[in-house]
């Protein structure tokens, strides 16, 4: 019997994976890992996480309360003696503090806590596959690049962010530490929006676009190169690599790669025709981040009511981002034989349609837990 635990169920990426594997009855059981101060409380957060992934009633139905362990992985000796884990065949491990903000527990949960997890899980014996979601953006690429999957460490001082620099610790300490754990590392890009379904599910880095189209300025040039996947295409990859028997490399980007990776200038483009207005074109200017601080008086008339020295800050961390102009090579993962995701700018009016009438500041909340 096979029994996959997913760990990050009620949040973006394993939302995703949860719906597609309830819809395509991938595994016999599901354990799902779950913050709540009751089963009760887990299993109704997961069905409305579920709910925005437009997953059907007959998915919906099949979870209950068996499928609930409740766990906080700030605190992971509460949960790490459950018996049921003894039964898991698979795990999916996306839960982290995903933020780009300051915050306490970013170290607390994705390093230490996620470390005590992985040895746990290292001495289940039914376990056959343990996929860690890393990040592609944790090997600190360089401007420019086409980026391969590499288990090299960068020092802490050369990460933007926290985060990043979590992300990659816990790699290499994993790798160290839990030489029994059947360890694959899977990579995402930039995920943003569904394929159909656009930010339904998130808001999570669109509200980028449109701050910085909105403004008719940013770091980046019209020219630059941005490797975007949607959340649905993560999911399946994340599944194939998860269920499939034999991988042969440890660690595998899920991006767009050098071929469907998308420039600025077609982001304007189509931004533009999906809200039926002109793209800025030649009217958009590079600027360094001065000249974003020299403008933070607009921003109330551009964005509406906000918090000037918050915008700010996403200015200057998604800007650095956003002028490194990388592409993640995907070439081991369409090697197992998953196809090319979508282009980001051909479901990008999905992503439009379903932010209408939603502010900057309010889409922007997701990423700055
Ligand atoms: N989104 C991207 O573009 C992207 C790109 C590359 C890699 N990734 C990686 O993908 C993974 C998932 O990201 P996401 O975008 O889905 O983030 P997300 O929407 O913020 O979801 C994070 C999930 O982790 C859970 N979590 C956070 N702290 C926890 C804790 N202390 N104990 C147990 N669970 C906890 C959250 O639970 P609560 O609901 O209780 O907060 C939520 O379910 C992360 O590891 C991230 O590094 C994301």
């Amino acid at each position: 019997m096979s029994s996959l635990l997913i760990t990050g169920a009620t949040g973006f990426l394993s939302g995703a994976v949860l719906a597609k594997a309830l819809s395509e009855n991938a595994f016999d059981h599901y354990l799902l890992l779950v913050r709540a101060s009751s089963a009760e409380e887990g299993l109704s957060r997961i069905k409305e996480n579920l709910q925005r992934f437009a997953c059907d009633e007959k998915s919906l139905s099949s979870l209950s309360l068996q499928n609930i362990i409740i766990g906080d992985l700030a605190e992971p000796d509460r949960f790490l003696n459950d018996e049921r884990l003894l039964e898991v065949t698979h795990v999916i491990n996306a839960a982290a503090v995903a933020s780009f903000g300051e915050n306490a527990l970013i170290w607390k949960v994705n390093v230490e806590g996620t470390l005590k997890f992985a040895r746990r899980m290292a001495n289940v014996r039914k376990l056959k596959r343990f996929l860690h979601v890393g990040t592609a953006m944790s090997c600190i690429p360089e401007a420019g690049a086409l980026v391969t999957e590499s288990i090299t460490h960068k020092e802490e001082e050369e990460h933007l962010v926290q985060y990043t620099w979590s992300k990659s610790s816990i790699e290499q300490l994993m790798l160290e530490q839990c030489p029994a754990l059947p360890l694959v590392i899977a990579r995402p890009s930039i995920v943003v929006g569904h394929s159909s379904l656009g930010c339904r599910p998130s808001s999570s880095i669109f509200w980028v676009f449109r701050m910085a189209l909105m403004l008719g300025k940013f770091m980046c040039s019209l020219g630059d190169k941005i490797d975007v996947i949607p959340v649905d295409y993560c999911a399946e990859a994340l599944l194939m690599l998860v269920k499939r028997r034999t991988v042969e490399e440890r660690v595998y980007h899920v991006s767009a790669g050098d071929e469907r990776s998308v420039s600025f200038a077609e982001i304007d483009r189509a931004i533009a025709d999906a809200l039926g207005q002109p793209p800025l074109s030649s009217d958009y200017r590079q600027v360094d981040y001065e000249d974003l601080i020299q403008c933070r008086r607009e921003f109330k008339t551009i964005y509406g009511p906000c918090n000037e020295r918050l915008m700010l800050r996403a200015m200057r961390l998604y800007g650095e981002f956003s002028r490194l102009n990388v592409r993640f090579s995907n070439k081991k993962l369409l090697g197992l034989g998953m196809p090319h995701p979508p282009r980001f700018v051909d479901y990008i009016r999905h992503c439009v349609e379903t932010t209408r009438g939603t502010s900057i500041p309010e889409m922007m909340k997701v990423d700055f837990k």
